[in-house]
């Protein structure tokens, strides 16, 4: 291959790395949740730390870049706003959503003394891993590369600065905090 004159500046890879962090709490969230459903693991507090992590990781700092920055990107370049694949992906982050307020509030209960809680924590963890993992792979495997050949060299310093403003509104220490989060419950299960 010679030396490629189109060389475009990266827009997606720092998404597909966060990516491989929230797939690392998704896999803590099928093992613990799968434990969960057989009375065999009954943490609750791994669950909050599981939704802490969604809001703020997955949801803030990703699905903001995402949502903000670069389906915008998309939509500037000829994909409809309505019907598309961004639209798909926007209903998906919101069912997430949904599957990780009914995760809280059983996994709450539970820690204020109701129980018999852990099938609805489980159904709603285990939902949200297989949404997600689907999902990620959707974006790594076809939407990021599409979006990689429609978008122009012109957008591009446009969309990184779209995602340093984006990062700007959570805490500078975001990532470290939740890549240790992460290690730790990952540790527990070695
Ligand atoms: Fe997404
Ligand atoms: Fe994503």
């Amino acid at each position: 291959m010679s030396n490629d004159s189109n060389q475009k500046q990266d827009i997606t890879g720092a998404l597909v790395n966060e990516h491989r962090l929230i797939l690392r709490m998704i896999a803590l969230l099928e093992h613990n949740a799968t434990r969960t459903a057989a009375k065999t693991y009954s943490n609750w507090h791994f669950y909050l730390d599981g939704v802490d992590f969604i809001r703020n990781y997955a949801d803030r700092f990703h699905h903001a870049k995402e949502e903000d920055v670069l389906f915008e990107a998309l939509i500037k370049n000829g994909m409809p706003r309505d019907h598309s694949p961004v639209a798909a992906m926007l209903m998906e982050h919101e069912q997430g959503r949904a599957f990780v307020k009914s995760m809280e509030t059983a996994a709450l209960e539970e820690l204020s003394g109701q129980a018999g809680r852990e099938m609805t924590i489980a159904d709603n963890a285990l939902a949200y891993a297989a949404l997600l993992r689907e999902h990620i792979a959707k974006e790594d495997e076809i939407l990021y590369p599409l979006a990689e050949r429609v978008i122009p060299d012109t957008m591009r310093d446009g969309i990184i600065a779209g995602y340093a403003a984006a990062e700007a509104r959570t805490a500078a220490d975001l990532t470290a905090r939740y890549e240790e989060a992460v290690a730790g419950y990952e540790q527990e299960n070695e």
